[in-house]
């Protein structure tokens, strides 16, 4: 049985493999209405379950979409109407039943252990939606967005600003290790990627670069992307770490520094005017709507490869 829960768990091979498969079910699609669904309906007769523990609007919409394209069906569940949210139900119980009702099962945790839990006794497959730890489908979603625009990601320059510490600048470094693209990370020394996902790096090759000088991240960027700088579940002090992040926001001045062709990306929401200004998201080199699309074409084959 196969989970996808972290980008590091799966070969480049087979992330190649999902990512095509995207390329090929989107074109194919071209006609269609948005919700007809695709030419063989390999989920047909099958459905979903996905549980949310916190916030989400486009994991929660574009999986439902993907699921009733590829021709099956979802139910998505808040967990304060489910035994497990509450804690009366554990786990393990719920993961075991939920796997008596369902095909396969999307995810997203404040802590990543519900989720490494929650796949340990599921006897069908686990995506992870996004935990603080990892955000892989945004990811395969966001490659594919560059590369219907800027062709093959090898070798190109990705740039990272802002937070280098959580669930999106961790699930890019080990992108950038089984994509083999060039990550420039430009945040303070306070949020730096953290110690495990630097050695895993290290381990497996990545051309990652951390610096704190902003402006020499940028140089050369194909991309330049962020996040919100306080994520969910960042239990922070919000202002003192928006003060601290405040010089790597990106706007018109900062984007000049990067190719002059690069593109804007975030996986959002996002925090206007804080992590990015409003002329560079709604401006012409900002893709941050396509990537929000792109979440449906590539979900379908992940859900298609867990399946298989
Ligand atoms: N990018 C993303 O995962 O958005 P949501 O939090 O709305 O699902
Ligand atoms: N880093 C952000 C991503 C949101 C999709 C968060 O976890 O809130």
């Amino acid at each position: 049985m196969k989970n996808f829960l972290n980008i590091s768990d799966v070969s480049s091979q087979v992330l190649r493999e999902i990512l095509e498969e995207a390329k090929i079910r989107k074109s194919k699609r071209k006609d269609l209405n948005k919700s007809a669904t695709d030419f063989d309906q390999p989920f047909s007769g099958k459905s979903m379950i996905m549980i949310f523990e916190k916030p989400s609007t486009r994991t929660r919409i574009s999986f439902d979409i993907a699921a009733k394209q590829l021709g099956g069906s979802s139910i998505i569940l808040n967990p304060d109407v489910i035994h497990y949210g509450k804690g009366d139900e554990s786990i393990k119980d719920t993961a075991k039943v939920l796997s008596e009702y369902a095909d396969i099962i999307m995810m997203r945790t404040s802590l990543h252990k519900n989720l490494a839990e929650f796949a340990k006794y599921s006897d069908i497959p686990v995506i992870n939606g996004l935990s603080e730890q990892s955000h892989p489908c945004q990811i395969m979603s966001d490659i594919l967005t560059f590369e219907e625009i800027k062709g093959d990601i090898k070798d190109k320059t990705i740039t990272w600003l802002g937070d280098g510490n959580n669930n999106m600048s961790n699930s890019f470094i080990e992108a950038s290790a089984k994509f083999g693209f060039k990550l420039n990370i430009g945040c303070p020394d306070k949020y730096k990627p953290n110690k495990n996902i630097i050695a895993w790096a290290k381990k497996n090759k990545a051309n990652v670069t951390i610096t704190k000088n902003p402006n020499e991240a940028v140089k050369n960027a194909d991309c330049v992307m962020t996040d919100k700088w306080v994520s969910m579940n960042d239990r922070v002090d919000k202002k003192k770490k928006k003060q601290i992040l405040k010089s790597y926001q990106v706007n018109k001045k900062i984007m000049k520094l990067a190719k002059s062709d690069a593109i804007f990306m975030h996986c959002l929401p996002v925090g206007r005017g804080e992590e990015a200004t409003d002329e560079i998201v709604d401006g012409k080199q900002s893709v941050v709507w396509t990537q929000a699309l792109n979440r449906v074409h590539t979900q379908k084959s992940i859900i298609n490869w867990c399946l298989k």
